[in-house]
């Protein structure tokens, strides 16, 4: 029975493979024995390789050993843990932060944490898939409304009477951004809670780096909850949930993935406060990623690739279909270039993509290389 189903994925082109990264994390990371330009990490800022956070990891070893030993709740919440809740906080202006082992736990904690049985989760479409599971695994009603459409949720939230509305900042495989002032409006017109997943958005945009929210100006009132990653931009591992001192407390005691885990490595915390320094001491990163992102999109528009509205370092290029979009792929590598193919169930039937993302530490030469290559594919290929 498995091997039929594997089979069925494989003749879908939908079979998926893990690829070898044999050293540093970067732009030129060497894959499968071979030197490429990737042009598909989330290592936005250039910093999961940095030496400053190489030193922070390995004092931090050294201060604290490698295993964090016990759940935050017992004895694994380190002094490095608590300064890096405290720095995320101060980053992101709101009273708490909260370490949590990954993202993806951080969003089945909230939401489980927050609504249960009986309540409404309303969120959009294209949400990442920990925000969906986290609902399903709550066992509130999931609402999905049309992706970023406050029109139709505004149609639709009258009658849910939902708790909570939970979205994506940056939307991660399409790189447009939220309406979050709309959303906002909404959900603070009908008492529900708005949740901001900015796991792609913060260090990135904003001119100070704090995300989404930065971008449109809103304040922790508007969005009460807000969650971001640390293995993105800020180059390491993990996630935090901000917000006010009894939202931190609430998620203290009831969300599952906090309380029934190991706390993670008080090293790795210590890599993320170098991390998150740099990311906001170096402008230059995010202006350099602005740059990249433009010089991709006028070469594009040149060539006459499908591009769609993202300004973001996330350009998608869709293929619509799984066989196409690989077959792009095959074509990028044969050149030395690695843009893996994203294809359902992460993207919607038909939409399957390359998704190109950029990083500080590419060089304007890359973005000039991936154009040549892309310039090779047959233009008929660009009506799909
Ligand atoms: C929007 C979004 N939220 C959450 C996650 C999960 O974060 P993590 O990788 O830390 O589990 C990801 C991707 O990894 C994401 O893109």
């Amino acid at each position: 029975m498995l091997a039929a189903d594997l089979g069925r994925l494989r003749e879908a082109n939908l079979y998926r493979s893990r690829r070898i990264l044999g050293g540093r994390q970067g732009a030129r990371p060497v894959i499968d024995g071979r030197r490429v330009i990737s042009f598909c990490s989330n290592d936005y800022l250039g910093l999961a390789g940095h030496p400053a956070l190489i030193a922070a990891l390995k004092r931090g070893a050294d201060l604290y050993g490698v295993g964090s030993g016990a759940a935050h709740l017992i004895t694994g919440h380190s002094t490095a843990h608590h300064a890096l809740e405290e720095e995320l906080a101060a980053f992101v202006r709101r009273p708490r932060a909260l370490l949590f082992s990954t993202g993806y736990m951080a969003n089945l904690g909230v939401i489980s944490a927050l609504a249960g049985r009986g309540d409404k989760v309303l969120e959009d479409r294209l949400n990442h898939a920990s925000l969906l599971d986290g609902a399903v695994l709550s066992r509130a009603t999931l609402h999905r409304y049309p992706h970023a459409d406050p029109g139709a949720l505004g149609s639709r939230i009258g009658q849910e009477r939902a708790r909570l509305i939970a979205t994506d900042g940056l939307f991660s495989m399409d790189g447009d951004l939220a309406p979050l002032a709309e959303l906002a409006a909404l959900a603070q017109h009908h008492g529900a809670w708005l949740m901001v997943d900015d796991a792609h958005g913060l260090g990135v945009i904003g001119n100070c780096g704090r995300g989404s929210l930065e971008h449109f100006g809103l304040t922790a009132a508007q969005v009460p909850i807000l969650v971001g990653t640390l293995g993105k931009a800020f180059g390491t591992f993990g996630a935090f949930v901000a917000g006010s001192e009894e939202l931190i407390e609430t998620l203290i005691q009831r969300a599952r993935s906090y309380v029934y885990t190991t706390a993670p490595p008080p090293a790795v915390a210590e890599a993320t406060r170098a991390g998150l320094d740099l990311a906001q001491r170096e402008t230059w990163r995010r202006e350099r990623l602005r740059a990249l992102a433009q010089r991709f999109r006028t070469g594009a528009a040149r060539l006459g690739l499908p591009l769609t509205t993202s300004e973001t370092p996330i350009q998608p290029l869709i293929a619509g279909s799984a066989k196409r979009a690989v077959a792009w792929s095959r074509h990028l590598e044969k050149r030395g270039i690695l843009v893996t193919p994203i294809r359902p169930p992460t993207v919607p039937e038909d939409s399957a993509r390359l998704r190109i993302t950029f990083s500080a530490s590419h060089e304007e030469a890359d973005v000039d290389r991936l154009l040549d290559a892309l310039s090779e594919l047959p233009d008929e290929d660009w009506g799909a």
